[in-house]
C-alpha cells in the first residue's frame, strides 16, 4: 500500500500534464497557436542532456512544439545572444529556456537578461524576479512553482503558516520564499551561515529543503506534524561497492514518521519542476496572444 504521507510528485506531475494538454488542445481548437518552447544546451554536460531530452518528451506529450538547441561547449557568448535574439523574434516560439550552468566563459547573467521576459519561461529575467516581489503578472521559477503547488494541494491555504525556505539560489530559495510570501505565510530564509539552523527549522510548519546538501535535515529539525519538500537532488556512494543512489536534503526515513507529508526523492519535486516549464509554456503563450489563462489550480 501507498503511503497516504509520501507526497506522489510523479502521479501529481502527471495529472498536471494531463490538465495542461486539454488546455492546449482547446486553445489549438478555438484556433490558438501551437505553444513552442525553444530548449537551448550548451555543451555536453551528461545530467542537462538528460533534462533536454525530458523536456522535449514531455513538451511533444501534452502537443507543445520543442526546439531543441544543442551547441559545443566552446560556443562563444556573442554566438549564444544571436541564438537568443532569434528566438526572442521567432513567432513560433513563446517560451526559451537556456539550461544552466553555462559554460565558464560565457555570463549566464547577460545571456538570461538578453531573453524576451515574456518568453523567459524559467522565470529567472529581473523582469520577472522583480514582478513576483512587487506583484503583478510574472513568469515563475519553475521548481518553486512546484514546490508551492504541491503545498496548496496538502494544506488549501497557507495564509498564516510559519514557513522556512533552507537555500537562497536565485533558482529555488528566494523565488519560494516570495511565493510563500504572497500566499501570506511567514517566511524565514536560513542559508549556510544561518546560526542555530536546527531550532529555526522546528518552529517551522512547512520546511523547503533546497541546499544541495545530503541528508542534511535531520529528525530533530522538524517540528512533529510539519509538512517537508525535498529539493535536493545528491549522487552518494550506495552501500554496494561502486555503486550510487540519489538521496535529498533531507534524511526521509528518519524524518518522514513524524512529518505530516513529506516528498521523496526521487519521485517527489523533480517531476514537477517539467510539468511547471510546460504550464508556464502555455501561459506565456496565452498572454502573448491576447487569451485568458486560467491557473491548473
Ligand atoms: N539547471 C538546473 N535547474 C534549472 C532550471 O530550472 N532552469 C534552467 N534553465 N537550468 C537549470
Amino acid at each position: 500500500m501507498t503511503n497516504p504521507k509520501i507526497i506522489d510528485g510523479n502521479a501529481l506531475a502527471a495529472q498536471m500534464r494531463t490538465l495542461i494538454a486539454e488546455r492546449v488542445a482547446e486553445q489549438k481548437a478555438s484556433g490558438g497557436p501551437c505553444p513552442g518552447l525553444a530548449v537551448v544546451l550548451v555543451g555536453d554536460d551528461p545530467a542537462s542532456q538528460v533534462y533536454v531530452r525530458n523536456k522535449n518528451k514531455r513538451a511533444d506529450e501534452v502537443g507543445i512544439n520543442s526546439f531543441e538547441h544543442l551547441l559545443p561547449a566552446d560556443t562563444s557568448e556573442a554566438a549564444l545572444l544571436a541564438l537568443v535574439a532569434q528566438l526572442n523574434n521567432d513567432p513560433k516560439i513563446h517560451g526559451i529556456l537556456v539550461q544552466l550552468p553555462l559554460p565558464n566563459h560565457i555570463n549566464a547573467q547577460k545571456v538570461l537578461e538578453s531573453i524576451d521576459p515574456a518568453k523567459d519561461v524559467d522565470g529567472f529575467h529581473p523582469f520577472n524576479v522583480g514582478r513576483l516581489a512587487t506583484g503583478g503578472t510574472a513568469l515563475v521559477p519553475c521548481t518553486p512553482l512546484g514546490c508551492l503547488l504541491m503545498l496548496k494541494r496538502h494544506f488549501g491555504d497557507l495564509s498564516g503558516q510559519r514557513a522556512i525556505v533552507l537555500g537562497r539560489s536565485n533558482i529555488v530559495g528566494k523565488p519560494m520564499a516570495q511565493l510563500l510570501l504572497r500566499e501570506s505565510a511567514t517566511v524565514t530564509i536560513a542559508h549556510s551561515r544561518s546560526r542555530d539552523l536546527a531550532s529555526e527549522c522546528r518552529r517551522a510548519d512547512i520546511v523547503v529543503a533546497a541546499v544541495g546538501r545530503p541528508e542534511m535535515v535531520r529528525q530533530d529539525w522538524v517540528k512533529p506534524g510539519a509538512v517537508v519538500i525535498d529539493v535536493g537532488i545528491n549522487r552518494v556512494p550506495a552501500a554496494e561497492a561502486g555503486k550510487t543512489r540519489l538521496v535529498g536534503d533531507v534524511a526521509f526515513d528518519e524524518v518522514m514518521p513524524l512529518a505530516s507529508a513529506i516528498t521523496p526523492v526521487p519521485g517527489g519535486v523533480g517531476p514537477m519542476t517539467i510539468a511547471m516549464l510546460l504550464r508556464n509554456t502555455l501561459e506565456a503563450c496565452a498572454h502573448q496572444q491576447g487569451l485568458p489563462f486560467r491557473d491548473l489550480l
